[in-house]
């Protein structure tokens, strides 16, 4: 399947995808991990996204459609990827279609994961991710690592995203209003759209979403 994940940031994309990835046999592909390994490994691409990620802005699309594409590309994405932080406005949307598209290819589903702003807040506020891979996500409550500050699964360092500080934070909700929200009616003309409430469990959530999915398959 191919597959878009939307929902503002905290929403649990990132845990979620890590699970649905894994269910669906796919590929998780987040832009926003894909900018934070070439920050920590000194990129140009890094350097170039560093300072709009910390200012809680979007990185230009030039950039970002490349690199999404560049992804996409890779063998392990030919049968179906789950993207998450991509398309994030609706340039990306329709730079993914055409690109989809050249390939006789189209999306299967967009999962948008609904949260009220409270909550976001909350889990962005206690949010502790891996320095050796950012795709593993931790929460100081609701989804503790069994020792404080070290990831279950790689014993990497567990820190505080940079753009998790309340002002950024707020920046970056501004953006999802503005900017992201607008490809979910976007998709919605093309009837790919599959609402789901990401309150409670976080296998709760899982189950709704591939409850969602297999529903949106077989319609
Ligand atoms: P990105 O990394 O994509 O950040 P985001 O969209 O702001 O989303 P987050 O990663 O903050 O949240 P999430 O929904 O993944 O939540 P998570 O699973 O971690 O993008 C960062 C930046 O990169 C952007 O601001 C931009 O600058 C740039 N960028 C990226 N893509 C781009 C693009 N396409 N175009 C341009 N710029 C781009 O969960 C959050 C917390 O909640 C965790 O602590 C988790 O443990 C906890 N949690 C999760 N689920 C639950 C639950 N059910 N109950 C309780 N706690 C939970
Ligand atoms: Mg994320």
């Amino acid at each position: 399947m191919r597959i878009v994940l939307v929902g503002p940031p905290g929403a649990g994309k990132g845990t979620q995808a890590a699970f649905l990835a894994k269910n669906l046999g796919i590929p998780h592909i987040s832009t926003g991990d894909l900018f934070r390994a070439n920050i920590s490994q000194g990129t140009d691409l890094g350097k170039q996204a560093k300072s709009y990620m910390d200012a809680g802005n979007l990185v230009p699309d030039e950039v970002t459609i490349g690199m999404a594409k560049d992804r996409m590309a890779q063998p392990d994405a030919e049968g179906g990827f789950l993207l998450d932080g991509f398309p994030r406005n609706v340039v990306q949307a329709e730079a993914l279609d055409e690109a989809l598209k050249a390939d006789g290819l189209k999306l299967d589903a967009v999962l948008d994961l609904e949260v009220p702003e409270d909550e976001v807040v909350k889990r962005i506020a206690g949010r502790r991710i891996c320095r050796t891979d950012s795709a593993h996500v931790f929460h100081v409550t609701y989804n503790a690592p069994k020792t404080e500050g070290v990831c279950d699964i790689c014993g990497g360092e567990l820190y505080q995203r940079g753009d998790d500080t309340e002002d950024t934070v707020r920046k970056r909700l501004e953006v999802y209003h503005s900017e992201t929200e607008p490809i979910i009616d976007f998709y919605r003309a093309q009837g790919l759209v599959v609402t789901i409430s990401a309150l409670g469990k976080v296998d709760e959530v899982t189950e709704r979403a591939m409850h969602a999915l297999k529903a949106e398959k077989t319609a």
